[in-house]
């Protein structure tokens, strides 16, 4: 029978859905900023990649909040492993949830603040200011340091799990959530 909630041995269906879809969902995220920041201006393939950035940074913004709700509901019965690597294991998922959130947050207050506001799929949800706040800016430049930040967690996360579990220690941390 299917398992929607996680249990000790293994992460529910929910968890997985989640996991699995943001983890896509974060490298078109990914590729979107990497175009931004190496390619021309006049490239024609960094405005497709573009095109999409605001409206998948809010929506990301929206699932974490959603998969948090759902991780803190069952973090009595995930699984998770005591010791030092334990402890990493659970500081890096707290790093990665942190950034998840805290990266189009700081976007989205800025927009807020901003003379261009900030419209989610078509749906202004801050009008355009006359004049901008000047703290909302100043925060706001932190987006693209940190979620920069955020990329490099993401790839030390999957060498653990690939590198050090399923290489190495050749445990079952990756099976439970495949
Ligand atoms: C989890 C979601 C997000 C991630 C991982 C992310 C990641 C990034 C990264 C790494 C950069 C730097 C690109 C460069 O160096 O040129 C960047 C730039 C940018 N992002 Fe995002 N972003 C997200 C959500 C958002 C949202 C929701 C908005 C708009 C409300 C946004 C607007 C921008 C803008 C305007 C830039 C241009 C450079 C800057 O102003 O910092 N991003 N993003
Ligand atoms: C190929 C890519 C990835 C692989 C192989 C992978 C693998 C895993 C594995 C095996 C676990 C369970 C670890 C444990 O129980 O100790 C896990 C959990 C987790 N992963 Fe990933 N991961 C990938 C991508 C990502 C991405 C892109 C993110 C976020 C940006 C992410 C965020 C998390 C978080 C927050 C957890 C903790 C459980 C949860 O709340 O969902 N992962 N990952």
């Amino acid at each position: 029978m299917t398992q929607f909630a996680d249990s000790p041995h293994r992460y529910g269906l929910v968890t997985r859905i989640f996991h699995w879809g943001m983890a896509l969902l974060f490298a078109a995220q990914f590729a979107s900023a990497a175009a931004h920041w190496a390619l021309p201006r006049e490239s024609t393939l960094r405005d497709t990649l573009w095109s999409y950035h605001f409206n998948l940074g809010a929506t990301l913004l929206l699932l974490v909040l959603l998969r948090g709700v759902w991780g803190l509901w069952n973090l009595r019965h995930r699984p998770s492993e005591s010791g030092l690597m334990g402890s990493a294991a659970k500081a890096g998922h707290a790093a990665l949830y942190a950034l998840m959130i805290t990266v189009p947050a700081l976007k989205i207050i800025g927009s807020a603040g901003s003379t261009r506001g900030f419209s989610y799929l078509g749906l202004q949800i801050f009008p355009a200011r006359e004049t901008a706040i000047g703290w909302t800016n100043t925060i706001s430049e932190w987006h693209g340091t940190l979620g920069w930040v955020l990329a490099v967690i993401v790839l030390g996360h999957i060498s653990a799990a690939v590198i050090w579990h399923q290489v190495i220690k050749r445990d079952d941390v990756l099976q439970r959530m495949a």
